[in-house]
């Protein structure tokens, strides 16, 4: 068959792969294929277990691999053979030299630019979903145009949205794309090209274009907007715990105000996953690059007050315990950063867990998607750590339970089950306001949520 359009994904990961899906979906009549450096990957991809978990996922690969989805390891062959290239590699925070713990490590980046720029024998348009650094383009734009080719590239930036877990109905139905370019004859054209792809699903008006420097500061500043909510939530989740107020009363009066919302108030142990930190330190970073201490600052409390909320977890934890965690035994229910997804990058239940480690408790976790990966995270922790598929086993002769993730099988739970078969007196930290606390407490549990006032019985 002749495709009408010859797309290409690099990085397989959990962008590189549902986006590259979808657009596979959406667009019979194009061939995506979807390139990583990582073998491992590659044939997962090609497998029917696939490398990322995400609801409704599976479906749409097995109705487009090998149709017009191809995942492939052989880079440089398919640069060659693409003409559009869509750049969804990770970008990490740097862990070495200037900018380290801050910045982003463009390391992945500016490898592949310059595969693009060796491989390439016919004009591309190369596209960053990967988030990035303002102004990332431009140094993207000096790479290819370094060689001695007579080929042209154009640069677009196309950051992506999505979320994990709701990966499938945030592309296929999302707020908006947003396409950056320059605005030359030829960036007008190649956006047109972008353009012309996403309409093929969504309507024109949702699709926002703009300058290429905005384009890429508007997804910074995107996941710090949607971060700061959930920090400043948590921040008054403190206070709500000292004056006996509760956190989600104060969330559905605050977030009925239609100019505030009532998205992302919940609140919990605080936000992980692989981007919010990453991309909020990469925005003080530029903000301190660009001499502006102060507005540094500003979005820098939203990730101090993260890391605030998981202290305050643990110290609770300790206290209401009887200030000594030795040898005894927490249920860790979740490992996952959020629902719906096997993904632990930067879950708060590594450091929670690792926290339990340095108390010298005994640490069980369940989880129903992330138990491999947890066991890859906590490899080098010593103490005693056991990984249990079923929450009821995992429970079994535990002191406390601790929910780290917001998974919806756990809100079901027979917790009287689980209760009979804990030891005594029983602790539940319910560190994202899940379960039926008045239940729970009624059963017997002391019980302790987030921004609300203790249930105890003592
Ligand atoms: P990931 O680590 O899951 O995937 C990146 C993939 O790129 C890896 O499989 C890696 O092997 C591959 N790779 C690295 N260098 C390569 C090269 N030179 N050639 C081919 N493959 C290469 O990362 P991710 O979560 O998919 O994130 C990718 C980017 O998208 C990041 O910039 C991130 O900030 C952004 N983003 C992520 C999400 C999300 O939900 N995870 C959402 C929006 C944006
Ligand atoms: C987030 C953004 O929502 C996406 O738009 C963005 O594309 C993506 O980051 C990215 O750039 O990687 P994601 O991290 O997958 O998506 O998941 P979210 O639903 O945003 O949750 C992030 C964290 O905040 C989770 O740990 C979640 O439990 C927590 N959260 C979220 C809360 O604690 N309270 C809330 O009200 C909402």
């Amino acid at each position: 068959m002749k495709f009408k359009k010859k797309i290409l994904g690099i990085g397989a990961g959990y962008v590189g792969g549902p986006s590259m899906v979808m657009i596979a979906s959406k667009c019979p009549d194009y061939r995506v294929t979807v390139v990583d450096v990582n073998p491992e990957r590659i044939a997962a991809w090609n497998s029917d277990r696939l490398p990322v978990y995400e609801p409704g996922l599976d479906a749409i690969v097995k109705k487009t691999r090998g149709r017009n989805l191809f995942f492939s390891t052989d880079v440089e062959a398919q640069i060659q053979d693409n003409d559009i290239i869509f750049v969804c590699v990770n970008t990490p925070t740097k862990t070495f030299g200037a900018g380290a713990g801050m910045a982003a490590d463009l390391q992945y980046w500016e490898k592949t630019a310059r595969q693009i720029l060796e491989n390439a024998k016919s004009p591309k348009i190369v596209i960053e979903k990967s988030t990035l650094p303002i102004k990332t383009a431009q140094a993207m734009e000096r790479i290819l145009s370094s060689g001695n080719k007579k080929i042209t590239f154009d640069v677009l930036s196309n950051p992506e949205f999505m979320a994990e877990g709701t990966a499938v109905s945030d592309l296929e139905n999302p707020d908006r794309v947003l396409i950056g370019s320059r605005e030359t004859k030829s960036g007008l054209a190649a956006r047109a090209q972008l353009v012309e792809i996403y309409t093929r699903w969504l309507p024109r008006e949702k699709i926002i274009t703009s300058n290429i420097w905005s384009a890429e500061l508007s997804k910074l500043v995107a996941n710090a907007f949607l971060a700061q909510r959930v920090s400043s939530i948590n921040s008054i989740s403190a206070l709500c715990e000292k004056a006996d107020a509760d956190v989600s009363e104060v969330a559905h009066a605050v977030g009925t105000d239609s100019r505030i919302g009532s998205k992302f108030l919940k609140a919990g142990i605080g936000f992980g996953g692989s981007c919010f930190k990453k991309d909020i330190l990469n925005l003080v970073y530029l903000c301190r690059f660009y001499g502006l201490p102060e507005v540094a600052s500003y979005w820098e409390s939203v990730v101090r007050i993260n890391e605030y909320q998981q202290d305050r977890f643990i110290a609770n934890i300790l206290q209401s315990m009887f200030n000594t965690l030795a040898g005894k035994k927490i249920c860790v229910l979740g490992f996952a950063f959020k629902a719906d997804t096997g993904d632990t990058r930067e879950s708060p239940a590594i450091s929670i867990t690792r926290k339990l480690l340095a108390e010298r408790a005994e640490v069980v976790i369940t989880d129903p998607q992330a138990l491999a990966n947890a066991a890859v995270d906590l490899a080098q922790e010593k103490g005693n750590i056991r990984y249990v598929e079923d929450p009821y086993e995992a429970a079994r002769g535990c002191h406390a339970l601790a929910v780290m993730t917001d998974w919806e099988e756990y809100r079901k739970l027979d917790y009287r089950k689980i209760y009979k078969s804990m030891v005594k007196p029983a602790f539940l930290f319910d560190g994202r306001n899940i379960v039926d606390r008045r239940k729970c407490f009624e059963i017997g549990f002391n019980v302790f949520s987030i921004g609300k006032p203790a249930l105890t019985r003592y």
